[in-house]
């Protein structure tokens, strides 16, 4: 992928953290904040929904959808070996026709992207610089449940803002964690005929949960 922030996600998730990744999933399951997503996207029958995964990871989400009843999914991830390591996964489990995987950046490719039911970004918002194209892009994709995990802006993440970016600075990557404003996500969203139905923070997180 061409943009510098994309280059930067390649080579900060790549290989190892993926398979750091996987081991922990396996081990422990969802983190904290994606099991408060995913309990709050259950208080709707997800069965026989289709889902569009953005910046995925390793696909805690989907796993968990697919095993509920989702009738599909589309997984759009910008890392190719967190794609490549779900994929394996996804096979291992006899799930891969029920998943689409798109490598890319979605804001590139959103153009060739269907709706869905279910849309979730879970942490994918800090990892971009263009907030307004993604939330934008994205939103519009969400039939029923917009779903989303990003940082809250208040003044301590903005205070460990400069020691999270430290690590990417020293690795030499061009990555980069951004915090944006609640307010103008939330009017993104919005403008693209969603309201909020659910909403909780943990120190560092918010997890919301937009319908139609
Ligand atoms: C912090 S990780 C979160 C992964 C997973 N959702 C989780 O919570 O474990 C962010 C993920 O979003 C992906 N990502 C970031 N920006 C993206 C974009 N514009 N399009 C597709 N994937 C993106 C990265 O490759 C990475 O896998």
């Amino acid at each position: 992928m061409g943009c510098c922030q994309c280059q930067g996600i390649e080579n900060m998730f790549d290989k190892k953290a993926a398979k750091r990744a996987l081991k922990r999933y396996l081990k422990k399951g969802p983190s904290k904040t994606t099991g408060m997503l995913l309990k709050a996207i259950h208080k709707t029958e997800v069965k026989g929904l289709e889902f569009l995964d953005i910046g995925g990871g390793i696909g805690a989400i989907q796993y968990d959808l697919i095993k509920a009843g989702a009738s599909s999914g589309t997984s759009i991830e910008a890392s190719p070996a967190y794609i490549d390591l779900v994929k394996e996964e996804i096979h291992k489990n006899n799930l891969a026709e029920l998943i689409d995987f798109k490598h890319g950046d979605f804001t590139a490719i959103a153009s060739d992207v269907n709706s869905a039911d279910i849309v979730t970004l879970d942490k994918v918002i800090c990892c971009y610089d263009d907030m307004s194209e993604l939330v934008r892009l994205s939103s519009k994709l969400s039939r029923k449940i917009y779903a989303i995990i990003y940082p809250r802006d208040v003044w301590w993440t903005k205070l460990a803002l400069p020691f999270i970016n430290f690590y990417p600075i020293i690795k030499g990557s061009p990555f980069r964690v951004f915090i944006h404003p609640a307010k103008k996500v939330e009017e993104i969203i919005f403008r693209n005929g969603l309201k909020r139905d659910y909403y909780a923070t943990t120190l560092f997180w918010q997890v919301a949960i937009f319908t139609k």
